[in-house]
């Protein structure tokens, strides 16, 4: 009995294809399912608004360019502890600004 390495190899190629296309693009949904698990509820709580969306769009918000608000992430992220992977932590982030900052 031999083992079909062509299209093991094939196999192998075909799914770090995939892993590395979805690296380099920004998976919006799984940035959307994080939010409203681990971030939507404190934001509510701690804003004030009872909203956990309104503390991305309030007036007085602390980001102002894709750089601060990735920190911002990152700041959430490791001072709170919720251990988000880093892909995770950009798949947030992109998320964040295509839903509610918008910078180029
Ligand atoms: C335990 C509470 C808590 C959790 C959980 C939390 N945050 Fe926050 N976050 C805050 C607080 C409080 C502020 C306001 C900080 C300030 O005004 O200096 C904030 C502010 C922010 C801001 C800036 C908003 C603005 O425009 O001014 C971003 C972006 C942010 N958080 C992202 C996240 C993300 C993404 C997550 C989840 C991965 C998360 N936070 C989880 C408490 C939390």
């Amino acid at each position: 009995m031999k083992l079909p390495l062509i299209r093991l190899a094939g196999a192998i190629i075909a799914v770090f294809g995939l892993n590395l296309s979805a690296h380099a693009t920004p998976d919006l949904v799984n940035g959307k399912k994080i939010d409203q698990q681990k971030c939507y509820a404190c934001h509510a709580k701690k804003s004030g608004f009872g909203n956990g969306d309104m503390i991305y769009t309030r007036s007085d918000s602390k980001v102002k360019n894709l750089q601060n608000l990735k920190s911002m992430v990152a700041m959430c992220n490791t001072e709170l502890r919720l251990d988000l992977f880093p892909e995770d932590e950009a798949d947030v982030a992109a998320f964040l600004n295509k839903q509610f900052y918008k910078f180029k």
